[in-house]
């Protein structure tokens, strides 16, 4: 069966919620992206199990994650939405990329040198092995495009190294080579208190980024306190001004109108009034999107009904790469 569009996979770990960021990038993605490729996004809930989880966390988180995509408007009538784990081929798969990969690349891995300092109790060989399991769920959609994080460029490429492992030892051909995907710049957003970094769902520090799902107070709170510098002048300025910039950003974004005109509604006033009408708009914003998240999460059995779906979807395309493997490298299929 010959696919008409490229295949666009993505993971998303189960830590932290979605943030403003996310909700900005999406927007301007999600929406193109299903009209020009066929798209697969799962939730890695077998990655999250590489650290410590308390296992009715883990649950309602994954629940939580599949329930906040969808309220950002994720359509899984258009893209293909499953849960990791309910695809038993990732995991079958990961074993046998893990025997074709060398231990010293994985020693190599920044992520997991990083990871291994801050878990110094659970250094666990899932850790280590983190990269296999991620090369198997791209590999296993034969995925055309990956778009990932500057984090994740260092898998990336040890997900292209395994497949030319592969046609070394099976020959060529068998399994596609995956790219990165690098969409088109939209807006970046920024830390709330440190603008020089993007924000992010597993920053450590809460007040840098806004959840989709936080209360309208919780917002208010954090956009109050976001860091700018001690002038009063409101313009536009990345270098000089770099928080304020951010905040600039998200409006003009949010507001759907051009920077300019928002610099000039603000001349003669302070950063507080900026501060405050922009933590309106995005309270605003969230409002319908953490409503529908909560009806969501009201209805369990309309999320499982969905992933159900999904994975019948997703296991289609998994399973003929599987049997391929199975057959190449001398295992015996089994339906
Ligand atoms: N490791 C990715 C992250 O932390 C998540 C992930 C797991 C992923 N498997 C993937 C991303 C496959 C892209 C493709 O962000």
């Amino acid at each position: 069966m010959a696919d008409q569009k490229k295949v666009i996979l993505s993971g998303s770990t189960v830590t932290g919620d979605l943030t403003l960021g996310n909700y900005i990038g999406a927007m301007n993605n999600w929406k193109s992206l299903q009209e020009q490729y066929n798209c697969y996004y799962f939730i890695a809930d077998l990655h999250a199990l590489t650290v410590a989880q308390d296992p009715k966390q883990l649950k309602e988180r994954c629940f939580s994650f599949f329930a906040q995509y969808l309220a950002l408007g994720l359509d899984p009538k258009e893209n293909t939405i499953f849960v990791q784990s309910h695809i038993h081929e990732h995991a079958e798969l990961s074993w046998i990329l893990t025997c074709l990969t060398p231990m010293g690349y994985l020693n190599r891995m920044t992520q997991f040198k990083e990871k291994s300092q801050k878990h110094v109790k659970n250094i666990n060989a899932g850790l280590f092995t983190y990269p296999v399991l991620m090369a198997a769920d791209i590999l296993l959609y034969q995925a055309d495009l990956v778009p990932v994080g500057e984090d994740q460029r260092q898998h990336m490429e040890l997900c292209r190294d395994i497949v030319t492992f592969f046609d070394n030892r099976y020959g060529e051909g068998k399994i596609k080579m995956p790219e990165a995907y690098i969409g088109k710049q939209g807006a970046r957003v920024m830390a709330l208190q440190d603008p020089s970094k993007k924000m992010s769902k597993s920053d450590d520090n809460e007040k840098n980024f806004v959840s989709i799902i936080d209360t309208p107070k919780k917002i208010q709170k954090k956009i109050k306190s976001a860091q700018t510098d001690s002038d009063t002048v409101v313009t536009f300025d990345k270098e000089a001004k770099p928080g304020l910039a951010n905040l600039l950003t998200i409006y003009s974004v949010l507001s759907e109108q051009p920077i300019d005109k928002i610099v000039a509604q603000y001349e003669g006033k302070m950063y507080g009034h900026l501060k405050v009408d922009l933590a309106d708009l995005v309270v605003e914003t969230l409002n319908p999107i953490r409503e529908k998240y909560e009806d969501l999460m009201n209805d369990k059995a309309y999320l499982e009904d969905l992933m159900e779906q999904g994975a019948i979807k997703a296991r289609e395309r998994a399973r003929d790469t599987l049997k391929l493997v199975y057959e190449t490298t001398g295992l015996i299929y089994r339906r």
